[in-house]
């Protein structure tokens, strides 16, 4: 059995991947299927954390023991994964968020025309992963917080294809947080597959290389690592 070495641990993961509307009936989407960031939620609340899973468009069944909170776009995600985490202990940001979504959102579908169609304009998103690392600064500068964004663990994802440790390590430094879990993507593994393989990078310390196996197998690592850093 697992430890139960997150018991009363309030726990907050993001999984899935965003929609950003161009109308009524079309978006902007990428490939994740949600199974990294549920079998992060399912061995959380197995080691015995309060868990809320907030879940972007995922077609999976609700993890035993976590609350399920579900969102479409990357701003729905920010206000459910920012509520979430007053008071949390550790954020986990499993979800691909769209970087852009379209500037406007036509209120109508689009029409097929004869001529050349309209381009779909593009703005950012903000980068929640980053905003969480510096709320927790701001928190710990702040005195009169009630319930502050200050979690003691942050973790982050990404996908590298190439000069991993370097892209991961600056990406672990610009996004302020604790451990990036990084993905080597382009060899079939990852987006929809039941196994995964990753190196953990972990701020002040040596990475930890996760070896190809199910996802609930690095979920698992991903709670050793955590759990160490723990107060
Ligand atoms: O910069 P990149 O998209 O590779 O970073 C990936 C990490 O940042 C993931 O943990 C993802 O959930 C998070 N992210 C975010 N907000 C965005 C884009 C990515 O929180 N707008």
């Amino acid at each position: 059995g697992r430890p139960r070495d997150l018991a009363g641990r309030k726990i907050v993961v993001s999984a899935g991947g965003t929609r950003e509307a161009i109308d009524p009936v079309r978006f902007l989407g990428n490939r994740s299927t949600g199974l990294q960031g549920y079998a992060l939620a399912r061995t959380a609340a197995a080691r015995g954390a309060e868990v809320t899973l907030v879940a972007a468009n995922v077609a999976l069944p609700d993890p035993a023991g976590a609350t399920v909170v579900r969102v479409e776009s990357a701003a729905q995600l920010r206000e459910a994964v920012l509520a979430a985490s007053a008071g949390a202990d550790v954020v986990v940001m499993a979800a691909a968020v769209a970087d852009f979504r379209p500037a406007s959102r036509h209120d109508v579908k689009i029409k097929k025309t004869d001529g050349a169609p309209e381009p779909i304009h593009l703005t950012k998103n903000p980068d929640i992963l980053a905003e969480l690392g510096e709320l927790r600064r701001a928190a710990r500068e702040a005195t009169d917080g009630l319930a502050p964004v200050d979690p003691a663990v942050i973790v982050g994802f990404a996908a590298e294809t190439h000069d991993v440790l370097a892209n991961g390590q600056a990406k672990l430094a610009r996004k302020g947080c604790d451990l990036l879990v990084v993905n080597q993507v382009g060899e079939g593994r990852a987006f929809g597959t039941p196994d995964n393989a990753a190196t953990v990078l972990v701020a002040g310390g040596e990475p930890v290389e996760v070896p190809l196996g199910p996802k609930e197998d690095v979920a698992d690592a991903v709670w050793d690592l955590v759990a160490l850093r723990l107060p």
